[in-house]
């Protein structure tokens, strides 16, 4: 949530913040501003998207070489012109841009009141600025001390970048839960500081990722890193592998559709030098560490949220059944607030692209604190998830730029699946020949894939027919239910209509009362164990005139008869159900929001990295 991006060097300073703001809208597009040291300290800001924000400084004063920027996601204070970043402090000689929230502003601000000064926004970022100001200006300390004990006050999370009119030549970043980048430039004494690494890699692959509780001094082309209890700290460079290709829509209308095209390549890429079909070959670094640690568990809690926590659910599906290993499935957002029985014996799987979400950092440190080994599972290198972790495996998706998750998902099964047969081999729960065959399975996955995102021209045909319906229902048992799962989630987040996923038979408790002949019903009846029953929900629906749209494997004659339409996938094993059956539920929802004329990158409220609880 929110995006920050800032340079100090010999550059241009507004095009990169533009392009960077750019390229961080996905975290939120509420309003967007920037500020511009040369001279003075200028600052313009709009509510709305960063194309706005480029209108409107347009014929203004925007040259210098020292700025910041940002694009909001909005927590404390509507969206509008006032409440958009950088906030300037009571003199308007120092600014700030901040990510997170800041929990314990409302008595700082009733302090600082006293003490004269005065608000012009309703947010919280304001009063951090203004107390900055205060300790500058009365404590005698330096700019960078200023920060380091207005820190010390502070409680809650941020990500922050200061400039101040006295001094031109320097930078201040610190992060508190929520991420910031420096990108070291090629030039000599030139930084860039972001939120993630994409406003950045057009200039350099060298970033340092500031861990939790450090300041970042960038002073006449010097980076110090400190902690905030002024501990000087030796900066860790790190060299980036994504190229900037990754981050650019490839002639494709959307990321979305993009990134849904990806899929075949960014599952590969997620398996790809861990399982060798042909020599019987599996291994996961990270899970080969803690084999004997997974091999004893009595109990998996695997954590997530949004489509990650549907992912989670394949894994329970998978572990459950493949290493026999009981599993249970938490909201990060629940589990961290309600007291759970922990036992140190207990492994905790974090699920998550971003790597960043709040809730799923917080759980995460709960299940730490209580002697649990947790394994990530994460996407964004260098991200604090897989920091916070004692192991892990990558995802290999690639950046994912759409908010909507779907090529991020089914990497995420992928190495679920890997991670499930790695556990049951060492356990000695799957027999030789299952083994073998999931393997060989899972290596003809992309080829399926590929062939499974040949249902774009139906699901847009099917579009053009439901795009004006009100509400969706999505029904799935075994492996089908967390598919129709995602597949509302998908559909509710991109093209606002209502939909709910639901087990198939758990229909008859309550949704069966929804369905009319205005009702799409989407069903995912591939041929796998529960095909009879999930025939037996079809006609349920079907007698009580529902429309019914039915995910299919090629050649099924019998569904066909039955359902009002359906789209044919490849034929896949029931473990796998999810990998392939999810792609034209992907691309229903894609076609339905872009004939809705729905902004399908970036849908209104929501944002790609959530990183306020
Ligand atoms: C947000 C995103 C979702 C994502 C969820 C969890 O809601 O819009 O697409 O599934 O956060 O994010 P994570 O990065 O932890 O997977």
């Amino acid at each position: 949530m929110c995006g920050i991006v800032a340079y100090i060097g010999k550059k241009d300073v507004y095009p990169i913040l533009i392009k960077g703001l750019q390229r961080l809208e996905y975290r939120g597009y509420d309003s967007a501003g920037i500020a511009i040291l040369n001279g003075g300290l200028k600052v313009y800001k709009k509510a709305g998207k960063v194309s706005e924000l480029v209108e409107y400084s347009k014929g203004k004063d925007v040259s210098g070489h020292v700025g910041m920027g940002h694009t909001r996601w909005a927590t404390h204070g509507e969206p509008n012109d006032r409440n958009a970043h950088p906030h300037f402090s009571q003199s308007k000689h120092f600014a700030i841009i901040h990510n997170g929230i800041i929990e314990n502003y409302s008595s700082i601000k009733a302090e600082l009141k006293k003490r004269g000064h005065e608000f012009s926004s309703d947010t919280d970022t304001e009063v951090l600025i203004h107390l900055i100001e205060d300790i500058y200006e009365n404590g005698n300390v330096s700019l960078d001390e200023s920060v380091r004990l207005a820190l010390g006050e502070v409680i809650g999370a941020y990500a922050i970048v200061i400039l101040a009119q006295e001094h031109p030549e320097e930078l201040i970043c610190a992060r508190k839960g929520s991420p910031i980048v420096i990108g070291v430039g090629k030039e000599q004494g030139e930084y860039f500081v972001a939120s993630d690494a994409t406003p950045i890699i057009e200039y350099t692959n060298n970033v340092i990722y500031l861990n939790d509780g450090e300041v970042g001094i960038i002073k006449d082309g010097n980076l110090v890193i400190k902690t905030i209890s002024n501990e000087i700290q030796n900066p860790y460079i790190q060299e980036l592998e994504f190229k900037l290709e990754m981050l650019e829509k490839g002639g494709y209308d959307h990321f979305m559709l993009k990134e849904i095209y990806e899929q075949p390549r960014s599952i590969w890429d997620s398996m790809r030098g861990r399982m060798d079909a042909r020599k019987g070959f599996l291994r996961l670094g990270g899970i080969a560490e803690f084999e004997n640690k997974f091999a004893n568990a009595k109990r998996i809690i695997i954590i997530g949220c949004g489509t990650s926590w549907h992912a989670g659910l394949v894994a329970e599906y998978l572990i459950e059944d493949l290493a026999r290993i009981p599993v249970e499935v938490e909201y990060a957002s629940e589990f961290r607030y309600r007291n759970p029985v922990l036992y140190e014996d207990d492994i905790v799987i974090p699920i998550s692209q971003s790597g960043e979400t709040a809730d799923t950092l917080a759980a995460i440190e709960l299940a730490k604190s209580k002697g649990a080994t947790i394994f990530g599972v994460c996407n964004v290198v260098g991200s604090s998830i897989p920091r916070a972790t004692h192991a892990g495996a990558y995802t290999h998706a690639g950046p994912e730029i759409g908010v909507a998750s779907t090529k991020a998902f089914t990497a995420q099964v992928a190495v679920l699946t890997l991670i499930a047969l790695q556990i049951a081999r060492h356990r000695g729960t799957i027999a030789d020949s299952r083994f073998h065959q999931l393997l060989n399975e899972l290596e003809a996955i992309p080829a399926k894939v590929e062939r499974a995102l040949k249902t774009d021209a139906i699901t847009k045909k099917l579009a053009s027919k439901f795009k004006d319906v009100r509400n969706f229902l999505y029904l799935g048992r075994g492996y089908g239910f967390p598919v129709a799962l995602e597949g509302a989630l998908k559909l509710k987040e991109i093209s606002y209509i209502h939909a709910e996923g639901y087990p198939a038979a758990e229909m008859k408790h309550g949704p069966i009362a929804l369905i009319d002949d205005n009702m799409p019903v989407v069903v995912i009846a591939t041929k796998n164990s529960s095909y009879e029953k999930v025939v037996s929900n079809i006609q349920e629906v079907k007698a009580r005139r529902g429309v019914v749209i039915a995910i299919v494997t090629e050649g099924d004659d019998v569904v066909k008869g039955l359902a009002d339409y359906v789209i044919e996938i490849p034929e896949v094993d029931d473990v796998l159900v999810p990998l392939v059956a999810v792609i034209p539920l992907q691309l229903l929802s894609y076609h339905i929001a872009v004939l809705r004329g729905c902004n399908v990158d970036q849908p209104r409220n929501l944002a790609k990295s959530v990183t306020v609880e």
